[in-house]
């Protein structure tokens, strides 16, 4: 008789929650939705125009292809335009880029080059068929993501760990990361305002140890994403996965 009644308030609890979830989020909820519909409209309209982005590969890809001439998959995370991802197809790396913004994705789509690419957010990557398939069929997998980590919001930083930890799945698999840190937040920028946060470098490191990713390799400082007049203050990590 008891048992019953706890099952039912579970159940009752159950059904508040999924009530609670269904209605209009919380205001910390409903401000980092706006947050995030505006981060999204922003990305389209970039991408949307030909002439916002850079089309030239990053010095972080032309640093990791280097680094990796071995590397069996590159999934390019946060891939913008796609420009280090056909860089690395036409190194001839099979790639994958993913990204949330509609118009990204189908420029790149449009490019016809080797890569494939996924238009999908970082919270519903690991469930992409596709991914999921290439993963199996590569030998060894290179998670690169470059200036994203600091365009998503800290629940989202959480998703990405744990697509990368699915993605980074065998021994010796490779993450590779490039983004602005806490040292950039008041420096000169060369694209328009626009949703960004700065991560501190020991603290990004430690997350990643915390989900079983070894240090290989940390640079911190100027000079690496120099773009114009913005010289950005960046971390590069590369972390391999350690599955023990
Ligand atoms: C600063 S751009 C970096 C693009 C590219 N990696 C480069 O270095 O040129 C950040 C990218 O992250 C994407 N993005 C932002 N939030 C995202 C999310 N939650 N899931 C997937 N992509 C996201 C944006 O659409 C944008 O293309």
């Amino acid at each position: 008789m008891i048992i019953a009644y706890v099952l039912e308030e579970n159940v009752a609890v159950r059904l508040l929650k999924t009530k609670l979830r269904d209605a209009p989020d919380t205001p910390v909820e409903k401000a980092a939705s706006d947050i995030r519909g505006r981060r999204e409209s922003y990305w389209d309209g970039y991408y949307a125009k030909a002439s916002s982005a850079p089309v030239v590969p990053s010095q972080f890809a032309a640093f990791i292809a280097g680094e990796f001439p071995d590397a069996d998959l590159i999934v390019d995370i946060g891939c913008g335009n796609g420009r280090d991802s056909f860089f690395f197809a036409d190194l001839g790396y099979s790639v994958i880029g993913i990204d949330a913004s509609a118009s990204a994705i189908q420029r790149c789509r449009q490019q016809n080059k080797a890569a494939k690419f996924i238009n999908t957010s970082i919270d519903a990557a690991m469930h992409e068929s596709v991914l999921n398939q290439s993963r199996l069929e590569h030998a060894n997998v290179l998670a690169y993501s470059r200036f994203f980590l600091h365009a998503i919001d800290h629940v989202e930083e959480g998703q990405f760990w744990d697509f990368a930890k699915h993605l980074c799945a065998h021994p010796g698999d490779i993450l590779a990361l490039e983004f602005r840190n806490e040292d950039d937040s008041l420096r000169l920028k060369e694209t328009g305002l626009h949703y960004r946060r700065y991560p501190n470098h020991d603290e990004v490191v430690a997350r990643a140890q915390q989900r079983g990713f070894v240090l290989r390799y940390e640079a911190q400082g100027r000079g690496f994403a120099k773009y114009k007049n913005d010289d950005a203050v960046v971390s590069r990590l590369i972390f391999e996965n350690d599955p023990h």
